[in-house]
């Protein structure tokens, strides 16, 4: 039999389909545009993300469609899409990396306050999150908050449009700033404060339970007869499953366009400095996540849009000095999330001179990138959680040059898994687990994940590492006041 994962991400949608073993038999990617109709806002149109995913799926399955069992989604989190009474999308996505809701925040988090919030979600409230986003449109765009019907999560509207099931799962919920992440259902105190019903938004499921079935027109489309649908997961739970993070005490790392620091607990737990998200995982138990919003999206900036090449690797050749170089980048391109909660923040080189090399700024974004990273790490180590190991996942963490900065900037011996499309692979094996193959969400993990090896920190090199997160640190501290000028 075979299952699809797809992950929703936020370049493009992943496809992957494999056997229930977890043996990969495909893959496929499609692309779709960002757009940026503001500085610091991030858009997308939802229709682009069903299309590019249906055909996708077409190319993905293609004559196989009789074998196709089951199918789940890891997506990008907390973007806000609406929808009206006829099912039409109100208005572009607003995604994750937005940092238009400052003022929504600020309300948010000094007038009801944090500590309150905290109690009711768990945590406070980011730009990004979709609660302040709800706040936001019902400010600016009251006319569209109006007519608004259905509230809903990225790859939840995928589920929608596929299987017509309006239903979401914990770990993307409690991204939203609407959910009791401590108990489970939805906070009536949240959307109060919303202006918004529970009738908005989608009914609660588990991760890894049958929510629905393909839609029986789509289904004959791809030649399959019954395909079983589980709600899936958040990207980075999504990740986290296909790595094998599941269980207490793991820890993911993630160097997509975000970064992410993933850390599974038994039981729930709350940052006390707020830094850190306090999550459900979609194998059932809790989380708490340090987020970089621009990780390898930093890198690829760098690389793509403005020394204008895709060679990543030719970038990476002439690099050396790791840890020795006088320049520095802040990689805060669209705001930071952990640990500064700023949306002004922005991007920095700092340290140039007339003798700096491309191969030195190339450096320094590997390494500001890895120093963000560390800031989570640091965080979760002030809340007395030990860190020393992690699998690595995501596109930046094909780079063996970035592996080793990684481990050596964050003292952590780093796990690299042998399939490294976390989200689309975790997703497959949430479709399993709802199909039956395997009893829970561990057992498919221990079953199906493999190490194909791991990169150890050296002390020479993690010691450079120290003194230069040192002197990262003070970059964002002298800075703060000029980003909010
Ligand atoms: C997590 C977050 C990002 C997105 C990226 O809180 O905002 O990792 O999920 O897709």
């Amino acid at each position: 039999m075979l299952y699809a994962g797809i992950d929703l991400g936020t370049s493009s949608v992943k496809l992957l389909l494999c056997d229930e073993k977890g043996n990969i038999e495909k893959s496929v990617t499609k692309e779709y545009p960002l757009s940026f109709p503001s500085e610091g806002w991030a858009e997308q149109n939802p229709e682009d993300w069903y299309e590019k995913t249906f055909e996708g799926l077409k190319e993905l399955v293609d004559g196989r469609g009789a074998e196709l069992r089951g199918l789940s989604f890891g997506g990008q989190m907390h973007g806000l899409i609406m929808l009206d009474e006829n099912d039409n999308v109100l208005r572009p996505a607003i995604l994750w990396n937005d940092g238009r809701s400052a003022e929504e925040c600020s309300y948010l988090n000094n007038d009801i306050g944090r500590e309150r919030l905290t109690e009711l979600t768990g945590n406070i409230a980011f730009p990004g999150f979709t609660a302040p986003k709800i706040l936001w449109v019902k400010k600016h765009e009251p006319e569209i908050f109006a007519r608004c019907r259905k509230i809903m999560l990225p790859k939840d509207y995928l589920n929608y449009r596929l299987s017509g099931e309006f239903v979401t799962e914990p770990s993307d919920a409690a991204g939203m700033l609407l959910y009791d992440v401590k108990n489970r259902r939805w906070s009536p105190e949240m959307l109060d404060i919303c202006g918004i019903g529970e009738e908005q938004l989608p009914r609660l499921s588990s991760s890894f339970e049958k929510c629905g079935t393909l839609k029986k027109d789509l289904a004959a489309e791809l030649g399959a007869g019954e395909v079983i649908i589980a709600p899936g997961g958040g990207d980075n739970a999504a990740a986290a499953v296909g790595v094998g993070v599941v269980g207490p005490g793991k820890c993911s790392i993630s160097v997509g366009t975000s970064g992410t620091v993933f850390m599974t607990s038994g039981e729930y737990t709350v940052d006390s400095g707020n830094a850190l998200h306090s999550f459900a995982h979609c194998d059932g138990s809790f989380h708490l996540m340090g987020v970089v919003l621009s990780a390898a999206g930093a890198n690829k900036w760098w690389t793509e849009t403005v020394l204008n090449t895709g060679d990543y690797a030719a970038e990476q050749a002439d690099i050396t000095g790791l840890g020795e170089g006088s320049v520095f980048f802040l990689p805060y391109l669209m705001g930071e999330r952990s640990p500064h909660n700023d949306p002004d923040a922005r991007g920095v080189f700092a340290g140039l001179s007339m003798d700096t090399t491309r191969a030195d700024m190339n450096r320094a974004v590997l390494e500001g990138v890895a120093y963000a990273l560390r800031d989570c790490v640091e965080a979760a180590r002030r809340q007395g959680i030990e860190l020393a190991e992690a699998c690595l996942s995501g596109g930046g963490a094909k780079s063996p040059l970035w592996q080793k900065i990684l481990s050596n900037v964050l003292h952590m011996k780093l796990n690299i898994p042998a399939c490294g499309e976390g989200p689309a692979y975790g997703a497959a094996m949430l479709a399993m687990v709802a199909a039956g193959e395997y009893g829970s969400v561990a057992e498919a993990a221990q079953k199906i994940v493999k190490i194909s090896g791991s990169v150890d920190p050296c002390e020479e090199l993690a010691a450079r590492y120290d003194r230069g997160y040192e002197r990262y640190k003070e970059l964002y501290i002298a800075l703060k006041g000029w980003f909010q000028k």
